[in-house]
């Protein structure tokens, strides 16, 4: 019976893989008359043989594959790309922009290829992918303390040479080093020191942008709105980001860090309520994130929290702190970890041995995962109570746990119109649902993304409503879509008014204005206005 059920399976796999993969022919075709296309607009035909891919090209699934960092999406059902462009300098994506609108393919771009819903790599429509990996110049202005970013660098790169230049400058940017500039800061991205320095985008003081008709912008060029709405509207509605220019942030010789558990038989509760009550409040030097998971201690189910700190400040002031404002953690000193700024990001990506050097920054391939991720705001403390209630579906759901991120500091002192990013004054802190798997087993995959929406829904009367905050970053298709048809402007509502709150509208009005065809769409853009 189970061979039987076998054999049904991958006959249906070999039916969608030949219903969907384009013949070789019509493949070639396609390719042909993209590479024609890019020879027209400039691109000499010796530079396009390095640069452009057809599902034929014996390299286009290594290239395809090489960042993919959801599983999910690696899969034979996986819709992949009718073409893959590389390119290699700016005159080739604006001729890919071009070409590509000739064609009536969509346009799909990918910098690090992080999206959680792997939305810069995989459509349902035949598409295009504008791989940026290549474009990956970074240069630091030491004296000036700026820095020119392309958005196919990775993080990891950028702190390196950040770094390399000089142990006191910084960049208040996300944890995992190959998260790539262009999704994370288009995306309104944040970090570990978002509470003394805010966000990403709080950063930015000029970009390059191609716009749909192929011209290459600065903040200058592309005006104060457009400039605004790819400080976290997501890039990906408006143009291809080519580079940001960004402020660097003074950091002390030393930072100090700590990793410490507490479980349910340690007075977790006691400890997570009392952590909610200083966490948005103190110091804005200290920014402790605590992961609420599943867990078995002595054969008992029950939930561990991992409180997980970055402090801008020695491990001296860092005790007096605690003592002072959370002694109920019971850090010893033993506990407080003072390193220099490079080494805490090699810390807080999980390279804790002393043989990690900051080179291992500049490895582009992670390990990877299957993974879902779905996200909350807290605007009122959650009672003891409704923490036990939550511990209790945790400990019952057995895999998916959530991620507090404490707000307050710099992130409350910035208008919610600053940048398109609306989550500041009010926000205690942002919840990240998180389930991470390692295996292709769809039936793990469907347990693991119910438990997801079990947790999401159950979650309801403790966090943000009307409008259900959610963070644009922590990409997640369940809160709505577009078909981008006549529709979408509602459509794009019911996902806009999580993401932006009220900007969205001025988003929309940017959209309409800067690109009226909607050649720059996906499952999630900005929709445009009927003319
Ligand atoms: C392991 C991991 C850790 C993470 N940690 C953090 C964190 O600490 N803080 C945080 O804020 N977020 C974090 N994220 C989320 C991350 O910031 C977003 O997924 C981000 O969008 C990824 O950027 P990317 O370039 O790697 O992704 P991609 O998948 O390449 O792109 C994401 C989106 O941006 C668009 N885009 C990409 N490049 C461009 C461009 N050049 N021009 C226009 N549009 C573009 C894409 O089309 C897509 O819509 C994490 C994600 C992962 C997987
Ligand atoms: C893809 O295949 C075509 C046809 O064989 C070839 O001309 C081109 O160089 C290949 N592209 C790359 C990037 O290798
Ligand atoms: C993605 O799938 C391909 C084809 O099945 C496989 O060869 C590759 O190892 C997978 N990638 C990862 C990172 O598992
Ligand atoms: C990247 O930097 C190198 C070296 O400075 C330069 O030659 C190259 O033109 C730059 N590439 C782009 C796309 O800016
Ligand atoms: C648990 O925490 C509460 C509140 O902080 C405290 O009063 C109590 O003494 C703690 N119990 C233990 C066993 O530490
Ligand atoms: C998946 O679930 C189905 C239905 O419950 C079951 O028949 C099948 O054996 C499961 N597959 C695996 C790989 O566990």
């Amino acid at each position: 019976m189970k061979n039987v059920l076998a054999l049904c399976i991958s006959l249906l796999f070999f039916a969608s893989i030949f219903s969907s993969l384009p013949t070789s022919s019509s493949a070639d075709s396609t390719f042909d008359s993209f590479a024609n296309c890019l020879t027209k607009n400039g691109v000499p035909s010796n530079q396009i043989s390095k640069i452009l891919y057809s599902p034929t090209n014996t390299s286009f699934s290594s290239v395809l594959n090489a960042y993919v960092r959801n599983l999910r999406f690696n899969t034979s059902s996986t819709k992949k790309p009718s073409i893959i462009v590389t390119p290699l300098t700016v005159q080739q994506v604006q001729a890919t922009i071009i070409c590509t609108k000739g064609s009536g393919l969509q346009l799909k771009i990918r910098s690090g290829g992080h999206d959680y819903e792997g939305i810069s790599y995989v459509s349902d429509n035949p598409f295009v992918i504008l791989d940026m990996f290549n474009l990956r110049n970074i240069s630091i202005d030491q004296p000036g303390r700026t820095a020119w970013v392309q958005t196919g660098a990775t993080l990891g790169e950028l702190y390196y040479r950040i770094w390399q230049k000089s142990n006191l400058l910084a960049y208040p940017a996300g944890v995992c080093p190959t998260v790539g500039v262009g999704g994370h800061i288009s995306g309104g991205g944040y970090g570990t020191m978002l509470r003394k320095f805010g966000l990403t985008v709080d950063n930015v003081v000029d970009a390059q942008i191609i716009d749909v008709n192929g011209r290459v912008l600065d903040r200058k060029g592309m005006g104060e709105d457009l400039f605004w709405a790819i400080r976290g509207g997501g890039g990906a509605s408006f143009g291809v980001v080519l580079s940001y220019k960004i402020n660097l942030v003074p950091v002390p010789p030393f930072v100090t860090v700590f990793s410490v558990q507490r479980t349910e038989a340690q007075n977790a509760t006691n400890i997570l309520v009392k952590w909610q009550s200083i966490a948005s409040t103190i110091d804005n030097n200290l920014f402790i994130r605590v992961l609420v998971q599943p867990a078995t201690v002595s054969g008992k189910k029950m939930i561990r929290l991992t409180f997980n700190a970055m402090y801008v400040g020695n491990s001296k002031s860092l005790a007096a702190l605690m003592k002072a404002k959370f002694p109920e953690l019971g850090l010893q000193s033993s506990d407080l970890k003072q390193m220099s700024w490079i080494q805490s990001i090699l810390f807080w990506a999980n390279f804790r041995s002393s043989s990690d050097k900051p080179e291992i920054l500049l490895d582009r391939t992670p390990s990877v995962n299957f993974l879902k991720r779905k996200s909350d705001y807290v605007v009122t403390p959650i009672p003891k109570a409704g923490f036990t209630a939550i511990f209790n579906k945790i400990t019952q759901l057995g895999k998916i746990g959530l991620v507090f991120n404490p707000y307050g500091g710099k992130m409350s002192q910035i208008p919610e119109t600053d940048a398109p990013f609306p989550h500041r004054a009010g926000i205690l802190y942002k919840i990240q649902y998180s389930v991470n798997w390692d295996s292709a087993d769809p039936n793990l995959t469907t347990q693991y993304l119910q438990q997801a929406r079990d947790l999401y829904s159950f979650m309801t009367p403790y966090v943000s409503s009307n409008p259900r905050q959610a963070f644009l970053n922590y990409r997640d298709l369940e809160i709505g879509t577009t078909d981008n048809g006549p529709n979408s402007y509602n459509e794009g509502k019911v996902y806009g008014l999580k993401y932006f709150k009220g900007n969205f509208d001025r988003l929309v009005k940017i959209k309409t204005a800067v690109d009226p065809q909607n050649f720059f769409r996906n499952e999630q853009s900005i929709p445009v206005l009927a003319a």
